[in-house]
Protein backbone atom coordinates (compact mmCIF):
# COMPACT_ATOMS: atom_id res chain seq x y z
CA UNK A 1 0.00 0.00 0.00
CA UNK A 2 3.28 2.07 0.55
CA UNK A 3 5.25 4.32 -1.77
CA UNK A 4 8.69 2.42 -1.34
CA UNK A 5 6.87 -0.33 -2.73
CA UNK A 6 4.50 1.08 -5.36
CA UNK A 7 6.84 3.95 -6.48
CA UNK A 8 3.26 6.51 -6.22
CA UNK A 9 0.84 6.59 -3.38
CA UNK A 10 0.70 7.09 0.15
CA UNK A 11 3.64 7.23 2.52
CA UNK A 12 3.87 6.52 6.05
CA UNK A 13 3.83 9.81 7.39
CA UNK A 14 0.35 9.94 5.78
CA UNK A 15 -0.88 7.24 7.81
CA UNK A 16 1.01 9.08 10.95
CA UNK A 17 -0.82 12.64 9.87
CA UNK A 18 -4.22 10.25 10.07
CA UNK A 19 -3.48 9.02 13.99
CA UNK A 20 -5.29 11.20 15.66
CA UNK A 21 -8.30 10.72 13.51
CA UNK A 22 -8.10 7.17 13.53
CA UNK A 23 -8.01 6.87 16.84
CA UNK A 24 -10.96 8.74 17.34
CA UNK A 25 -12.73 6.33 15.60
CA UNK A 26 -11.48 3.14 17.22
CA UNK A 27 -12.55 4.82 20.68
CA UNK A 28 -16.18 5.80 18.92
CA UNK A 29 -16.43 2.04 18.18
CA UNK A 30 -15.04 0.63 21.54
CA UNK A 31 -17.91 3.03 23.42
CA UNK A 32 -20.38 2.71 20.93
CA UNK A 33 -23.32 0.25 21.87
CA UNK A 34 -23.74 -2.03 18.67
CA UNK A 35 -25.70 -5.21 19.09
CA UNK A 36 -22.83 -7.28 17.20
CA UNK A 37 -20.39 -6.67 19.07
CA UNK A 38 -22.00 -8.48 22.00
CA UNK A 39 -22.42 -11.50 19.64
CA UNK A 40 -19.33 -13.73 20.21
CA UNK A 41 -19.71 -13.51 23.97
CA UNK A 42 -23.49 -15.70 23.46
CA UNK A 43 -21.94 -18.71 22.79
CA UNK A 44 -23.93 -20.31 26.08
CA UNK A 45 -26.81 -18.28 24.90
CA UNK A 46 -26.76 -19.60 21.21
CA UNK A 47 -26.05 -23.39 22.76
CA UNK A 48 -29.51 -23.77 23.76
CA UNK A 49 -31.04 -22.44 20.46
CA UNK A 50 -28.49 -25.44 19.04
CA UNK A 51 -29.58 -28.14 21.30
CA UNK A 52 -32.97 -27.30 20.79
CA UNK A 53 -33.08 -26.93 17.08
CA UNK A 54 -31.20 -30.29 16.44
CA UNK A 55 -33.90 -32.20 18.28
CA UNK A 56 -36.59 -30.69 15.76
CA UNK A 57 -34.39 -31.31 12.64
CA UNK A 58 -33.41 -34.77 13.81
CA UNK A 59 -35.92 -37.12 11.22
CA UNK A 60 -34.62 -34.62 8.59
CA UNK A 61 -31.64 -35.06 5.93
CA UNK A 62 -31.67 -31.76 4.62
CA UNK A 63 -32.07 -28.30 5.59
CA UNK A 64 -32.87 -25.03 3.12
CA UNK A 65 -32.11 -21.64 3.85
CA UNK A 66 -34.53 -19.21 2.96
CA UNK A 67 -32.71 -15.50 3.08
CA UNK A 68 -31.81 -12.76 1.04
CA UNK A 69 -28.64 -10.29 1.73
CA UNK A 70 -27.95 -10.48 5.26
CA UNK A 71 -29.85 -13.30 6.35
CA UNK A 72 -28.28 -15.34 3.65
CA UNK A 73 -24.78 -14.31 2.31
CA UNK A 74 -22.93 -15.24 5.71
CA UNK A 75 -24.26 -18.27 6.12
CA UNK A 76 -23.18 -19.15 2.46
CA UNK A 77 -20.05 -17.95 3.34
CA UNK A 78 -19.45 -20.63 6.16
CA UNK A 79 -21.13 -23.35 4.17
CA UNK A 80 -18.72 -22.54 1.47
CA UNK A 81 -15.46 -22.04 3.68
CA UNK A 82 -15.81 -24.36 6.02
CA UNK A 83 -17.69 -27.51 4.34
CA UNK A 84 -16.66 -26.92 0.15
CA UNK A 85 -18.51 -26.86 -2.72
CA UNK A 86 -19.52 -30.02 -2.76
CA UNK A 87 -20.57 -31.09 0.51
CA UNK A 88 -23.84 -32.32 -0.68
CA UNK A 89 -21.98 -34.57 -2.77
CA UNK A 90 -20.71 -36.49 0.26
CA UNK A 91 -21.80 -39.38 2.07
CA UNK A 92 -23.49 -39.25 5.17
CA UNK A 93 -20.63 -41.50 6.69
CA UNK A 94 -18.31 -38.55 6.56
CA UNK A 95 -18.44 -37.62 9.83
CA UNK A 96 -18.76 -33.73 8.78
CA UNK A 97 -21.59 -34.35 6.93
CA UNK A 98 -25.65 -35.10 8.72
CA UNK A 99 -27.67 -33.23 6.44
CA UNK A 100 -27.52 -31.52 2.88
CA UNK A 101 -28.34 -27.69 2.49
CA UNK A 102 -29.55 -25.78 0.13
CA UNK A 103 -30.21 -22.22 -0.16
CA UNK A 104 -33.50 -20.59 -1.78
CA UNK A 105 -35.24 -17.18 -0.91
CA UNK A 106 -32.52 -15.23 -3.01
CA UNK A 107 -34.29 -15.04 -5.84
CA UNK A 108 -37.56 -15.20 -7.40
CA UNK A 109 -36.58 -16.96 -10.14
CA UNK A 110 -38.97 -19.83 -10.49
CA UNK A 111 -36.06 -22.22 -12.50
CA UNK A 112 -33.96 -21.46 -9.77
CA UNK A 113 -37.25 -23.25 -7.48
CA UNK A 114 -37.56 -26.11 -9.58
CA UNK A 115 -34.29 -26.88 -9.81
CA UNK A 116 -34.13 -27.07 -6.15
CA UNK A 117 -37.42 -29.11 -6.20
CA UNK A 118 -35.94 -31.45 -8.46
CA UNK A 119 -33.42 -32.64 -5.65
CA UNK A 120 -34.97 -32.58 -2.33
CA UNK A 121 -37.65 -35.01 -0.66
CA UNK A 122 -40.00 -32.48 1.12
CA UNK A 123 -41.02 -35.00 3.50
CA UNK A 124 -37.33 -34.80 5.17
CA UNK A 125 -36.59 -31.01 4.80
CA UNK A 126 -36.67 -28.49 7.37
CA UNK A 127 -36.53 -24.73 5.39
CA UNK A 128 -35.07 -22.23 7.80
CA UNK A 129 -36.99 -19.11 6.77
CA UNK A 130 -34.81 -16.23 7.95
CA UNK A 131 -35.74 -12.83 7.76
CA UNK A 132 -35.22 -10.77 10.32
CA UNK A 133 -38.19 -7.94 9.33
CA UNK A 134 -40.29 -10.67 8.97
CA UNK A 135 -41.91 -9.68 6.19
CA UNK A 136 -39.37 -9.32 3.24
CA UNK A 137 -41.02 -10.42 -0.24
CA UNK A 138 -38.47 -12.73 -1.45
CA UNK A 139 -38.58 -15.25 1.54
CA UNK A 140 -42.56 -14.79 1.99
CA UNK A 141 -43.45 -16.10 -1.31
CA UNK A 142 -40.86 -18.97 -1.60
CA UNK A 143 -42.13 -19.93 1.81
CA UNK A 144 -45.75 -19.47 0.84
CA UNK A 145 -44.57 -21.76 -2.11
CA UNK A 146 -42.88 -24.52 -0.24
CA UNK A 147 -45.60 -24.45 2.53
CA UNK A 148 -48.14 -25.06 -0.17
CA UNK A 149 -46.55 -27.85 -1.47
CA UNK A 150 -45.88 -29.30 1.88
CA UNK A 151 -49.88 -29.05 2.92
CA UNK A 152 -50.22 -30.47 -0.70
CA UNK A 153 -48.17 -33.61 0.40
CA UNK A 154 -50.67 -33.73 3.27
CA UNK A 155 -47.44 -32.82 5.42
CA UNK A 156 -47.62 -30.79 8.08
CA UNK A 157 -46.33 -27.45 7.72
CA UNK A 158 -44.90 -26.87 11.12
CA UNK A 159 -43.33 -30.02 11.15
CA UNK A 160 -41.22 -28.10 8.06
CA UNK A 161 -40.46 -24.51 8.68
CA UNK A 162 -38.46 -22.95 11.68
CA UNK A 163 -38.60 -18.68 11.36
CA UNK A 164 -35.34 -17.54 11.81
CA UNK A 165 -36.86 -13.99 12.88
CA UNK A 166 -37.53 -10.34 15.72
CA UNK A 167 -38.45 -11.35 18.54
CA UNK A 168 -41.32 -9.57 18.81
CA UNK A 169 -42.37 -7.82 15.50
CA UNK A 170 -43.11 -9.08 11.57
CA UNK A 171 -45.00 -10.70 10.13
CA UNK A 172 -43.21 -14.11 10.64
CA UNK A 173 -43.06 -14.24 14.44
CA UNK A 174 -47.27 -13.01 13.99
CA UNK A 175 -47.46 -16.38 11.97
CA UNK A 176 -45.06 -18.18 14.46
CA UNK A 177 -47.55 -17.32 17.84
CA UNK A 178 -50.62 -17.60 15.80
CA UNK A 179 -50.27 -20.73 13.60
CA UNK A 180 -47.23 -22.40 16.30
CA UNK A 181 -44.67 -22.46 14.51
CA UNK A 182 -41.06 -22.64 15.70
CA UNK A 183 -38.91 -19.66 15.47
CA UNK A 184 -35.90 -18.57 17.12
CA UNK A 185 -34.88 -14.95 17.98
CA UNK A 186 -32.78 -12.65 15.43
CA UNK A 187 -31.83 -9.94 18.03
CA UNK A 188 -33.15 -6.65 17.07
CA UNK A 189 -30.49 -4.42 17.34
CA UNK A 190 -28.02 -6.02 14.85
CA UNK A 191 -28.60 -5.39 11.65
CA UNK A 192 -28.80 -7.69 8.81
CA UNK A 193 -25.38 -7.76 7.39
CA UNK A 194 -23.80 -8.24 10.84
CA UNK A 195 -25.78 -10.60 11.64
CA UNK A 196 -23.91 -13.66 10.31
CA UNK A 197 -22.34 -14.85 13.94
CA UNK A 198 -26.15 -14.72 15.17
CA UNK A 199 -28.95 -17.17 15.24
CA UNK A 200 -28.85 -16.25 11.39
CA UNK A 201 -25.42 -17.82 10.41
CA UNK A 202 -25.08 -20.07 12.95
CA UNK A 203 -28.45 -22.40 13.22
CA UNK A 204 -27.93 -23.42 9.84
CA UNK A 205 -23.63 -23.65 10.02
CA UNK A 206 -24.32 -25.86 13.15
CA UNK A 207 -27.02 -28.40 11.24
CA UNK A 208 -23.91 -29.22 8.83
CA UNK A 209 -21.48 -29.74 11.24
CA UNK A 210 -19.54 -26.15 11.65
CA UNK A 211 -17.76 -25.45 14.82
CA UNK A 212 -19.72 -22.31 16.13
CA UNK A 213 -18.15 -22.44 19.34
CA UNK A 214 -14.74 -21.79 17.74
CA UNK A 215 -15.77 -19.51 15.18
CA UNK A 216 -17.04 -17.33 18.23
CA UNK A 217 -14.39 -17.76 20.11
CA UNK A 218 -12.18 -16.47 16.72
CA UNK A 219 -14.25 -13.33 16.95
CA UNK A 220 -14.14 -12.45 20.60
CA UNK A 221 -10.73 -13.07 20.97
CA UNK A 222 -10.19 -10.15 18.10
CA UNK A 223 -12.72 -8.03 19.95
CA UNK A 224 -10.69 -8.60 23.09
CA UNK A 225 -7.15 -7.62 21.67
CA UNK A 226 -9.18 -4.58 20.15
CA UNK A 227 -10.52 -3.43 23.61
CA UNK A 228 -7.04 -4.06 25.50
CA UNK A 229 -4.91 -1.79 22.62
CA UNK A 230 -8.09 1.12 23.20
CA UNK A 231 -5.86 3.83 22.55
CA UNK A 232 -3.33 2.33 20.19
CA UNK A 233 -3.15 2.06 16.47
CA UNK A 234 -3.75 -1.30 15.62
CA UNK A 235 -3.98 -3.62 11.94
CA UNK A 236 -7.42 -3.47 11.50
CA UNK A 237 -6.79 0.80 11.82
CA UNK A 238 -3.96 0.77 9.79
CA UNK A 239 -5.84 -1.42 7.02
CA UNK A 240 -8.85 1.21 7.16
CA UNK A 241 -7.03 4.06 7.34
CA UNK A 242 -5.19 3.56 4.27
CA UNK A 243 -7.74 2.52 2.39
CA UNK A 244 -9.75 5.68 3.93
CA UNK A 245 -6.64 7.88 2.30
CA UNK A 246 -6.91 5.83 -1.08
CA UNK A 247 -10.72 6.65 -1.12
CA UNK A 248 -10.11 10.35 -0.69
CA UNK A 249 -7.61 10.00 -3.35
CA UNK A 250 -10.06 8.73 -5.66
CA UNK A 251 -9.78 5.10 -5.41
CA UNK A 252 -13.19 4.64 -5.39
CA UNK A 253 -13.30 0.88 -5.67
CA UNK A 254 -12.42 -1.86 -3.07
CA UNK A 255 -11.59 -5.45 -4.64
CA UNK A 256 -11.91 -8.42 -2.04
CA UNK A 257 -10.00 -11.03 -3.24
CA UNK A 258 -8.84 -14.26 -1.35
CA UNK A 259 -7.23 -17.14 -2.93
CA UNK A 260 -8.76 -19.86 -0.84
CA UNK A 261 -11.22 -21.29 -3.77
CA UNK A 262 -13.81 -21.54 -0.27
CA UNK A 263 -13.71 -17.74 0.29
CA UNK A 264 -15.41 -16.44 -2.99
CA UNK A 265 -18.52 -16.19 -0.82
CA UNK A 266 -17.16 -14.55 1.94
CA UNK A 267 -15.97 -12.03 -0.62
CA UNK A 268 -19.55 -11.82 -1.98
CA UNK A 269 -20.63 -10.93 1.84
CA UNK A 270 -17.76 -9.21 2.42
CA UNK A 271 -19.15 -6.84 -0.82
CA UNK A 272 -22.78 -6.32 0.45
CA UNK A 273 -20.99 -5.14 3.70
CA UNK A 274 -19.18 -2.86 1.86
CA UNK A 275 -21.54 -1.53 -0.13
CA UNK A 276 -24.58 -1.39 2.24
CA UNK A 277 -23.00 0.39 5.01
CA UNK A 278 -20.56 2.73 3.82
CA UNK A 279 -22.88 3.89 0.55
CA UNK A 280 -24.81 6.70 1.71
CA UNK A 281 -26.62 9.79 1.03
CA UNK A 282 -26.30 11.90 3.68
CA UNK A 283 -23.53 12.20 6.61
CA UNK A 284 -24.75 11.96 10.23
CA UNK A 285 -25.41 15.80 10.24
CA UNK A 286 -27.85 15.45 6.86
CA UNK A 287 -25.11 16.98 4.56
CA UNK A 288 -25.63 15.34 1.04
CA UNK A 289 -22.38 13.48 0.73
CA UNK A 290 -22.89 10.77 -1.47
CA UNK A 291 -20.01 8.31 -0.10
CA UNK A 292 -18.86 5.12 -0.48
CA UNK A 293 -16.36 2.58 -2.50
CA UNK A 294 -17.32 0.32 -4.58
CA UNK A 295 -16.79 -3.52 -3.82
CA UNK A 296 -15.81 -6.23 -6.27
CA UNK A 297 -16.08 -9.64 -5.19
CA UNK A 298 -13.17 -11.46 -6.80
CA UNK A 299 -11.30 -14.55 -6.17
CA UNK A 300 -7.51 -16.44 -6.74
CA UNK A 301 -6.43 -17.79 -9.25
CA UNK A 302 -9.69 -17.61 -10.94
CA UNK A 303 -9.73 -13.59 -11.74
CA UNK A 304 -6.31 -13.74 -12.06
CA UNK A 305 -6.94 -14.82 -15.34
CA UNK A 306 -9.54 -12.46 -15.95
CA UNK A 307 -10.21 -9.02 -14.02
CA UNK A 308 -6.39 -8.84 -12.69
CA UNK A 309 -5.81 -7.40 -16.80
CA UNK A 310 -7.52 -4.08 -15.69
CA UNK A 311 -6.56 -4.21 -12.37
CA UNK A 312 -3.04 -3.67 -13.44
CA UNK A 313 -3.27 -1.70 -16.24
CA UNK A 314 -7.17 -0.20 -16.53
CA UNK A 315 -8.12 2.85 -14.39
CA UNK A 316 -5.86 3.28 -11.42
CA UNK A 317 -9.10 3.56 -9.17
CA UNK A 318 -9.10 0.96 -6.80
CA UNK A 319 -7.56 -1.00 -3.92
CA UNK A 320 -7.44 -4.53 -3.66
CA UNK A 321 -7.13 -7.18 -0.52
CA UNK A 322 -5.76 -10.40 -0.61
CA UNK A 323 -6.60 -12.97 1.52
CA UNK A 324 -4.19 -15.57 1.86
CA UNK A 325 -4.01 -18.77 4.12
CA UNK A 326 -0.68 -19.99 5.58
CA UNK A 327 -1.82 -23.49 5.84
CA UNK A 328 -4.04 -25.69 4.01
CA UNK A 329 -6.30 -28.10 5.62
CA UNK A 330 -5.64 -30.85 3.18
CA UNK A 331 -2.71 -30.39 0.88
CA UNK A 332 -1.17 -32.13 -1.68
CA UNK A 333 1.87 -32.70 -3.46
CA UNK A 334 2.43 -32.73 -6.69
CA UNK A 335 3.53 -35.73 -8.49
CA UNK A 336 7.25 -37.11 -8.66
CA UNK A 337 7.27 -38.37 -11.53
CA UNK A 338 6.85 -36.46 -15.19
CA UNK A 339 7.97 -39.23 -17.63
CA UNK A 340 6.15 -38.74 -20.95
CA UNK A 341 5.23 -34.81 -19.67
CA UNK A 342 8.98 -33.88 -19.24
CA UNK A 343 8.11 -30.19 -20.17
CA UNK A 344 6.17 -30.09 -16.78
CA UNK A 345 9.05 -31.37 -14.44
CA UNK A 346 9.47 -28.07 -13.30
CA UNK A 347 6.05 -28.84 -11.32
CA UNK A 348 8.06 -31.30 -9.41
CA UNK A 349 8.90 -30.77 -5.54
CA UNK A 350 5.76 -28.28 -4.93
CA UNK A 351 2.35 -28.54 -3.44
CA UNK A 352 -0.72 -27.55 -4.59
CA UNK A 353 -0.94 -24.83 -1.47
CA UNK A 354 2.55 -23.86 -2.54
CA UNK A 355 1.01 -22.71 -5.78
CA UNK A 356 -1.48 -21.13 -4.52
CA UNK A 357 0.17 -18.75 -2.24
CA UNK A 358 2.62 -18.21 -5.44
CA UNK A 359 -0.17 -17.61 -7.39
CA UNK A 360 -1.19 -14.61 -4.99
CA UNK A 361 2.29 -13.17 -4.84
CA UNK A 362 2.81 -12.79 -7.89
CA UNK A 363 -0.70 -11.33 -8.64
CA UNK A 364 0.20 -9.04 -5.89
CA UNK A 365 3.82 -8.37 -7.16
CA UNK A 366 2.52 -7.58 -10.53
CA UNK A 367 -0.27 -5.22 -9.27
CA UNK A 368 3.15 -3.76 -6.87
CA UNK A 369 4.94 -3.13 -9.99
CA UNK A 370 2.25 -1.38 -11.50
CA UNK A 371 1.76 1.69 -9.02
CA UNK A 372 -1.24 -0.44 -7.89
CA UNK A 373 -2.27 -0.07 -3.99
CA UNK A 374 -2.99 -3.54 -2.61
CA UNK A 375 -3.10 -5.25 0.75
CA UNK A 376 -2.39 -8.75 1.99
CA UNK A 377 -4.48 -10.62 4.70
CA UNK A 378 -2.76 -13.50 5.90
CA UNK A 379 -4.48 -16.11 8.20
CA UNK A 380 -2.98 -19.02 9.56
CA UNK A 381 -5.65 -22.03 8.02
CA UNK A 382 -9.25 -21.39 6.74
CA UNK A 383 -10.70 -23.48 9.78
CA UNK A 384 -13.55 -21.77 12.29
CA UNK A 385 -11.61 -20.06 14.33
CA UNK A 386 -9.97 -17.71 11.64
CA UNK A 387 -13.14 -17.39 9.96
CA UNK A 388 -14.82 -16.12 12.98
CA UNK A 389 -11.86 -13.64 12.82
CA UNK A 390 -12.15 -12.85 9.49
CA UNK A 391 -15.76 -11.79 9.29
CA UNK A 392 -15.32 -9.79 12.99
CA UNK A 393 -12.50 -8.64 11.40
CA UNK A 394 -14.28 -6.71 8.40
CA UNK A 395 -17.44 -5.64 10.92
CA UNK A 396 -15.05 -3.88 12.59
CA UNK A 397 -13.38 -2.23 9.52
CA UNK A 398 -16.33 -0.92 7.78
CA UNK A 399 -17.58 0.64 11.51
CA UNK A 400 -13.88 2.00 11.32
CA UNK A 401 -14.30 3.42 8.10
CA UNK A 402 -18.01 4.59 8.64
CA UNK A 403 -16.94 6.81 11.46
CA UNK A 404 -14.12 7.95 9.36
CA UNK A 405 -16.24 9.56 6.89
CA UNK A 406 -18.95 10.59 9.49
CA UNK A 407 -21.77 8.39 8.16
CA UNK A 408 -24.13 5.69 9.39
CA UNK A 409 -23.04 2.59 8.80
CA UNK A 410 -26.20 1.02 10.11
CA UNK A 411 -28.90 1.91 8.02
CA UNK A 412 -29.62 0.94 4.80
CA UNK A 413 -32.47 3.28 3.62
CA UNK A 414 -31.40 2.82 -0.59
CA UNK A 415 -32.54 -1.02 0.17
CA UNK A 416 -35.48 0.00 2.24
CA UNK A 417 -36.92 2.30 -0.85
CA UNK A 418 -37.06 -0.44 -3.21
CA UNK A 419 -38.46 -3.14 -1.01
CA UNK A 420 -41.31 -1.34 -0.18
CA UNK A 421 -41.94 -0.28 -3.79
CA UNK A 422 -42.56 -3.95 -3.40
CA UNK A 423 -44.83 -4.29 -1.31
CA UNK A 424 -46.69 -1.40 -2.86
CA UNK A 425 -46.54 -2.80 -6.32
CA UNK A 426 -48.27 -5.93 -5.09
CA UNK A 427 -50.76 -4.20 -3.24
CA UNK A 428 -49.72 -5.00 0.27
CA UNK A 429 -51.83 -1.96 2.65
CA UNK A 430 -49.89 0.84 4.05
CA UNK A 431 -47.62 0.97 0.52
CA UNK A 432 -50.04 3.30 -1.43
CA UNK A 433 -47.67 6.39 -1.25
CA UNK A 434 -44.80 4.61 -2.83
CA UNK A 435 -46.86 3.16 -5.02
CA UNK A 436 -48.45 6.04 -6.49
CA UNK A 437 -44.86 7.41 -6.94
CA UNK A 438 -44.26 4.06 -8.78
CA UNK A 439 -46.54 4.11 -10.93
CA UNK A 440 -45.59 7.14 -11.88
CA UNK A 441 -42.27 6.42 -13.01
CA UNK A 442 -43.70 3.56 -15.11
CA UNK A 443 -46.32 5.37 -16.81
CA UNK A 444 -43.69 8.74 -17.57
O1 LIG B 1 -28.46 -6.15 5.50
C1 LIG B 1 -29.62 -5.91 5.31
O2 LIG B 1 -30.28 -5.17 6.06
C2 LIG B 1 -30.38 -6.52 4.14
O3 LIG B 1 -29.56 -7.16 3.25
C3 LIG B 1 -31.38 -7.53 4.68
O4 LIG B 1 -30.69 -8.51 5.38
C4 LIG B 1 -32.19 -8.17 3.57
O5 LIG B 1 -32.87 -7.17 2.85
C5 LIG B 1 -33.19 -9.17 4.14
O6 LIG B 1 -33.96 -8.56 5.12
P1 LIG B 1 -34.79 -9.40 6.16
O7 LIG B 1 -33.84 -10.25 6.90
O8 LIG B 1 -35.45 -8.40 7.04
O9 LIG B 1 -35.77 -10.21 5.38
Amino acid sequence: MFFDKLGIGLDKPDLNDLQDKLLEAKKKFIDEKLGFKRLPYEYETLKKDLDRVRKLTEQMDTIVVIGIGGSDLGTRAIQRAINGLYYNQKTTEDDRHSKNIYFSGDTTDPEAIAELLDVINLSKTTFFVVSKSGNTVEQASTFAYYRDLIIKKNLKPQDHFIFLTDGVTGTLRELATKEGYEAFEVPSDVGGRFSVLSTVGLIPAYLVGVDVEAMLKGAQDLDEEIKKSKDKMDDILEYVGLKYLYYKGGKNISVMMPYQYGLYEFAKWYQQLWAESIGKKVDLEGNVVHEGQTPVAAVGPVDQHSQLQLYNEGPNDKVLTFIRAEDSRKNIDLPEDYTGAEAFEFLKGHNFHELLNYEQETSAFSLTQNGRPNATLSIPKVDEYHLGQLFYFFEVAVSYFGNLININTFDQPGVELSKNAMYGVLGKKGFDEVKEAFDKYKSS
